[in-house]
């Protein structure tokens, strides 16, 4: 199989994979990531057959529907990725990025690093800000019936990522308490660039939230 077949294949599989996927990690967020990835490419040096790979894979099955087996979507990708003939270098490769991607990964508890794990995870992150951000974090708020904006709810800084969940915050506290910061923990200088842009976004977005909500134009 050429390259373009085993990323072709890929996404198919991932496609109907998540066709049933909730809306916040839908195919739909898994081809942005996959274009960020190709976005990042572009400048970046890294083997891009494992990073368009496991942006692919990266979401393939959540271990919070799944007994919080961390283990679980590293093993799928393994899986699917051993039936379709990738070498056995590439798919460890895979599975490492995915499992540091994991949850418990970002408690730092993080033992692998690459290149290519770097680009996945700029490319993830940077389809949480910007425009698409903003989308993703009202239509997450208002499936968990959160207001959108109150003035006596200040955001709650420095709260784990478990125990803001369980906040009923509004959704305008969650750019102070994570939208705003992801611009500075970007790895590449090609994600750092498009972050900036992304941020001014957001920044400029809530200015004018501000203006409206204050009765100003
Ligand atoms: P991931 O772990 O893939 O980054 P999450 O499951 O934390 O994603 O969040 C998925 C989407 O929902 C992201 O765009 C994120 O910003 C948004 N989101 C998560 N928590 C909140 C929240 N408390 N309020 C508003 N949006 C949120
Ligand atoms: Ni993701």
């Amino acid at each position: 199989m050429t390259e373009l077949d085993l990323i072709q294949q890929t996404a198919a599989f991932v496609q109907e994979k998540l066709r049933d996927a909730e809306a916040g990690h839908d195919w739909w967020h898994i081809q942005r990531v996959w274009n960020n990835t190709k976005l990042i490419l572009e400048t970046e040096e890294a083997d891009a057959l494992v990073c368009e790979l496991t942006a692919l894979l990266h979401d393939i099955a959540d271990s919070k529907f799944h007994d919080g087996d961390e283990q679980i979507g590293p093993r799928i990708a393994g899986e699917f990725l051993q039936r379709i003939g990738l070498d056995k270098r590439r798919i460890e490769h895979v599975q490492q990025i995915i499992s540091n991607m994991s949850y418990k990964a970002s408690l730092g508890q993080v033992d692998f690093h690459s290149k290519e794990l770097e680009i996945v995870q700029d490319a993830d992150r940077l389809d949480a800000i910007g425009a698409i951000g903003i989308a993703r974090a009202f239509q997450y708020g208002g499936f968990k019936n959160r207001e959108i904006y109150n003035p006596n709810i200040p955001p709650q800084q420095q709260l784990s990522k478990e125990a803001y969940k369980n906040t009923t915050a509004p959704t305008i506290n969650h750019f102070y308490e994570k939208l705003l910061l992801l611009r500075d923990k970007m790895n590449t200088t090609t994600a750092k660039q498009i972050a900036a842009h992304r941020h001014l976004v957001m920044e400029s977005f809530l200015q004018q939230f501000y203006s409206e909500w204050n009765g100003e134009s």
